[in-house]
């Protein structure tokens, strides 16, 4: 079993706040991303169980959205959004010299398993655009001087 106790409890604890069950499973894979790092075939299946679907339902779910992944990450992990309000004041650029800058495309891991680059869905700070989510916290009116610092500031 790859899911624990605890979890399996918070888990069960989201499914209240939801009219039905299934509600709780996007939440349920950020817990899950957010111990184990991604969610692996295991953990999708065991998702599956609790929520009475079939894994490829889960699967589907998590190849939808980009900040969860199906293989192991790094230490920490960087998305820059990419939604019109980002994007349109730069973002994408931003992410593209990042690219360059660590060396590795959006979804991939550095060499020396510091950090895994990626993208986000809008994160509710467009006023602040560009932005970028690393690890829990956001950094908001971005330059690539400004978040390359904050990414080579990662041990
Ligand atoms: Fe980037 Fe909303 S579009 S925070």
């Amino acid at each position: 079993m790859i899911l624990g106790d605890a979890i399996r409890a918070e888990i069960d604890e989201l499914a209240t706040r939801y009219p039905e069950r299934r509600g709780a499973l996007l939440p349920a894979l950020h817990l899950v991303e957010r111990e184990h790092g991604h969610i692996s075939p295991d953990a999708t299946r065991e998702l599956a169980d609790l929520f009475g679907l079939r894994p490829n339902e889960v699967l589907a779910v998590v190849s939808f959205y980009e900040m969860f992944g199906t293989e192991p990450r790094g230490r920490h992990r960087a998305g820059v959004c990419t939604n019109l309000p980002c994007s349109l004041r730069g973002a994408r650029t931003l992410l593209a010299q990042l690219e360059l800058h660590l060396g590795v495309r959006a979804g991939e891991t550095t060499d020396d398993g510091r950090l895994t680059l990626g993208r986000e869905e809008c994160l509710g700070a467009c006023a602040a655009a560009p932005m970028m989510r690393v690890d829990e916290v956001d950094h908001e009116h971005l330059d690539f001087e400004k978040a390359s610092a904050i990414l080579d500031g990662l041990e």
